[in-house]
């Protein structure tokens, strides 16, 4: 038999769901509506959406038949334990408190463990991570290595952590106002890029050290742990899940958001080892999400995420999943399209100020790059730069973070590699003529994570996209029109 050298989907369809495809007339006419932001679109008016992998996962049949398995009582529910158990043996934190999704489990860790003055270092800043330290008083510091904030550099693990800039805070602000360290895994506004299991090790030594706890973000440990087996030296011959045990086993606790990973459209969770943090994050889970044994979701939920973090730890889907990731960048790396280097676990991470070197970052170059790829293709991105960055929470300036860049973010088994190859054509066909976008300024601007609702319009013009393109409908409606 000849070797395999690609990989296919260790799956097959049973069910599709139609996508309703739209004219650039009304393209331009609905990111008007959406005032430029990809956000406030209709997810009907979308084509391709790769908005984000956040609870976009198609579920397996048997999560499907998980759903029927729902235990709907209010306490004790009989999925929690499943969950429970699930969440032990695969990642093997002794207590499991779910919550409504992964910021639900951020905003207890948060509130039970930081005292106003006190600094959170991480690698890398998330977005809700960092709000919800804020909010509890905290300044975060981002210690994560230089590599990280430059597209080009190619470095394996880029997610690593700089364990001198770690010593430095501790040193200069002292371990006392340092409740924990939070160590993210597959660093998201960095790429998808990982940590090194080496990186991980030593970071939790250095914090256990001084006494400073070690949160995991484990939103993406498992394609993290995908990239430890096949990029650092004596690990490929493990299994993933044998990989995340251990990745988990140096830490004293993790925030999860399970809509990524673990394969759901809903669900998170808390976990720590420590007894008496367990039951202050279980008295707490009941005032802000549900008794600690639903956190906020049905039965039925907490049973489909059990599934699913069964499903994603096997290397097939993992492969798979990663796989499609890198498919769609090696397409546009090879068209020469500036991307953020090496491709990434969850996305493709486009530069936009790169793509787009004619608009100022006070422009908002990546925000207008998503909404031109919209109005180009039906393709659905996200902003990653300076619009997400939000302002310094002490001065009130614009913050803009060394990265501004576009994520196309691939949902897990839910497109086909003709999805990628469309999405790589439109990609490509806009660079060819970046030029003719046009740089974007705040219409209206929210206090709290600004991306999500932010307005804006052209800085010139009506249109974020100057060009008159001969318009094909990408097709017709799926049951309507073509009849
Ligand atoms: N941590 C990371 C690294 C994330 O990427 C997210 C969500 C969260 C925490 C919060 O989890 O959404 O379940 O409350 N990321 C989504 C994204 C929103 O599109 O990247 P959540």
């Amino acid at each position: 038999m000849p070797r395999r050298h690609s990989w296919a989907e260790p799956y097959k369809i049973k069910m599709v769901e139609h996508l309703r495809m739209t004219t650039r007339a009304e393209r331009e006419e609905a990111i008007r509506e959406a005032g430029f932001n990809t956000f406030l679109l209709r997810s009907e008016d979308v084509y391709i959406d790769l908005l984000t992998d956040s609870g976009t996962s198609a579920m397996s049949d048997r999560q499907w038949a998980g759903l029927m398995m729902g235990d709907e009582a209010y306490a004790g529910s009989r999925n929690f334990y499943n969950l429970e158990a699930a969440v032990r043996r695969f990642y093997g934190y002794r207590h499991v408190i779910p919550t409504h999704q992964g910021r639900g489990a951020e905003h207890i860790l948060s509130i039970m463990c930081i005292k106003p003055g006190d600094f959170v270092p991480g690698n890398m800043y998330f977005t809700t991570t960092k709000a919800h330290q804020e909010l509890a008083g905290a300044t975060f510091v981002d210690v994560i290595i230089d590599e990280a904030h430059d597209p080009q550099s190619d470095l394996p693990f880029k997610g690593n952590v700089d364990l001198r800039k770690l010593e430095a805070l501790i040193k200069r602000v002292g371990a006392g106002r340092i409740p924990y360290l939070c160590l993210q895994t597959n660093v998201n506004m960095a790429g998808g890029q990982p940590i090194s299991l080496e990186n991980l090790k030593a970071t939790c030594d250095l914090c256990h050290r001084h006494g400073i706890r070690v949160m995991m973000d484990a939103t993406r440990a498992v394609e993290n742990a995908y990239f430890i087996r096949m990029r650092e030296k004596g690990q490929s011959h493990r299994t993933i899940a044998d990989i995340l045990l251990d990745m988990c086993s140096h830490t004293d606790g993790c925030t999860n958001s399970a809509k990524k990973d673990s394969l759901v459209n809903i669900g998170g969770w808390l976990a720590v080892n420590d007894d008496d943090l367990a039951d202050k994050a279980r008295n707490l889970v009941v005032v802000y999400e549900g008794l600690h044994t639903y956190g906020g979701l049905a039965g039925r939920d907490m049973e489909a995420m059990a599934i699913g973090i069964e499903e994603s730890v096997q290397l097939d889907h993992i492969r798979a999943r990663i796989g499609q990731v890198e498919y769609l960048g090696n397409a546009l790396v090879r068209a020469g399209v500036p991307i953020v280097r090496p491709i990434g676990g969850h996305g493709i991470f486009v530069d936009a100020a790169r793509f787009l070197p004619h608009i100022p970052r006070e422009e908002f170059p990546a925000q207008a790059l998503a909404a031109a790829l919209y109005v180009q293709s039906g393709v659905r991105a996200m902003e990653r730069g300076a619009v997400s960055a939000g302002r310094h929470h002490d001065t009130g300036e614009n913050l803009f973070p060394k990265l501004e860049l576009i994520r196309l973010t691939i949902p897990r088994r839910v497109y086909t590699q003709a999805h990628m190859d469309v999405t790589a054509e439109a990609v490509i066909d806009l660079y060819e003529q970046a030029e003719n976008i046009v740089g974007l300024r705040f219409t209206f601007e929210p206090k709290h994570l600004r991306f999500f609702q932010a307005r804006f319009e052209p800085v010139v013009g009506a249109r974020v996209l100057r060009t008159e393109t001969i318009d094909e409908p990408v097709a017709v409606g799926a049951m309507g029109d073509g009849i």
